[in-house]
């Protein structure tokens, strides 16, 4: 692995992973589109490396651009975080998670598949790494876990849209020989996420002492992993994963929603009646659940956070930075979730 493209790489996961890849003898190029959710700012302490070239505003979709890049900087390896991440904001326009999520990936593949295969050793020593998630399996009952073989049934748009990324995927690599493998994750938390998501949003309104509005019951559950901790699965993956493969990333750390809002406010020494009970995410999943044990056992990969230290270290990083949130945070957020959660 020498020439690595990152696409969205100014996002959360992405902007985390270079972050921990960049002393490892690589040279780094970051190509994103600087959507609502991309922040150069997430990578201002390694700007200037000579190992890091930002490729700012530009779209996995702009086929000729990425053929371009590929040529010019010999990318052997490609890691493809770029995408709408968020399920509410695919609940309001899903049609840009079909661009990007899905065509923008299957261009990926054309463009990278034309290139490798113009090279002289071909395929050899080039990899595509698909990052997915546990979304697209649905929805757990009380009991069970997700595996690599659980049947894909996505029940949002954003889900559906990464569902559809990862078959075109395993249809480049069934039908092109294309090197590529997926990795599925549970929900991450940790530094520079963009805070619509649940875990920095609860922590930024009980900081500033406002309601923090949990969907329907409170009782959804999600499998937290701490984002170095991705970094980690993702790192190894790229070294010892198998061609054609699926990895399942998780946490082993389910929690009701409700207890995390809960345990936040206990961190910060707010009252638990901020708490606000709102209508419900429409298609809301009820529980994931990850079964890791593949990339335990093949791969040797284990997570080291707790929940409990990797929570306080994020409210400790938030806490550290206001202005951070505060530059994030803009107008089109704000009015998001009035207009589109009104309180029971
Ligand atoms: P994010 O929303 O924080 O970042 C997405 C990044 O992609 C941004 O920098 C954005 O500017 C960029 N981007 C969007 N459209 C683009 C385009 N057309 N061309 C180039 N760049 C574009 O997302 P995240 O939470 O960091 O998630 C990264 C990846 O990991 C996504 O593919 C997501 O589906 C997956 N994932 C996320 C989680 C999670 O808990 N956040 C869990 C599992 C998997
Ligand atoms: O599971 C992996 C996925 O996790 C990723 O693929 C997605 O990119 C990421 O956005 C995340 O999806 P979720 O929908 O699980 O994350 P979110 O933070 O939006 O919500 C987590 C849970 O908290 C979910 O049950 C909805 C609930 N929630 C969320 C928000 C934003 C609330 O109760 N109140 C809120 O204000």
């Amino acid at each position: 692995m020498k020439n690595i493209l990152v696409t969205g790489g100014c996002g959360f996961i992405g902007s985390n992973f270079i972050r921990n890849i960049i002393d490892k003898d690589i040279f780094i190029f970051n190509l994103d589109k600087l959507t609502y959710a991309g922040n150069p700012e997430n990578l201002t302490d390694i700007e200037g490396r000579k190992e890091y070239k930002p490729l700012y505003k530009k779209d996995i979709c702009d086929s000729d651009y990425v053929a371009r890049v590929m040529d010019e900087y010999k990318i052997d390896t490609i890691v493809n975080f770029a995408a709408e991440s968020h399920v509410d904001r695919s609940i309001l326009g899903p049609e840009i998670f079909t661009t990007t999520n899905v065509l923008g990936t299957q261009k990926l593949l054309d463009v990278s598949k034309n290139y490798w295969t113009s090279l002289p050793e071909g395929y050899k020593g080039k990899r595509f790494l698909q990052i997915s998630t546990d979304e697209v399996y649905g929805s757990l009952p009380k009991t069970g876990k997700f595996k690599e073989t659980t049947p894909l049934s996505p029940n949002s748009p954003y889900s559906a849209s990464k569902a559809a990324a990862d078959m075109m995927v395993r249809a480049y690599f069934h039908t092109f020989g294309y090197p590529s493998i997926i990795s599925r994750c549970s929900n991450n938390y940790g530094p520079y996420q963009f805070p619509e998501k649940l875990i920095p949003l609860m922590i930024w309104k009980a900081m500033n002492d406002q309601r923090l509005p949990i969907y329907g019951d409170g009782l959804n559950v999600r499998d937290w992993l701490h984002v170095n901790d991705h970094c980690s699965a993702i790192e190894t993956i790229l070294k010892k994963g198998k061609n054609g493969e699926v990895y399942n990333i998780g946490g082993n750390n389910e929690w009701p929603n409700i207890k995390v809002a809960k345990r936040i406010l206990l961190e910060l020494g707010k009252p638990e009646d901020l708490i606000m009970m709102v209508k419900d995410r429409p298609g809301h999943d009820r529980r994931y659940a990850m079964d890791a044990g593949k990339i335990r056992r093949e791969l040797k990969w284990k997570p080291k956070y707790t929940f409990e230290k990797g929570l306080k270290d994020t409210i400790r990083w938030y806490l550290g930075h206001k202005d951070w949130l505060k530059n994030v945070i803009n107008q089109e957020y704000l009015s998001y979730y009035d207009k589109n959660y009104n309180s029971k």
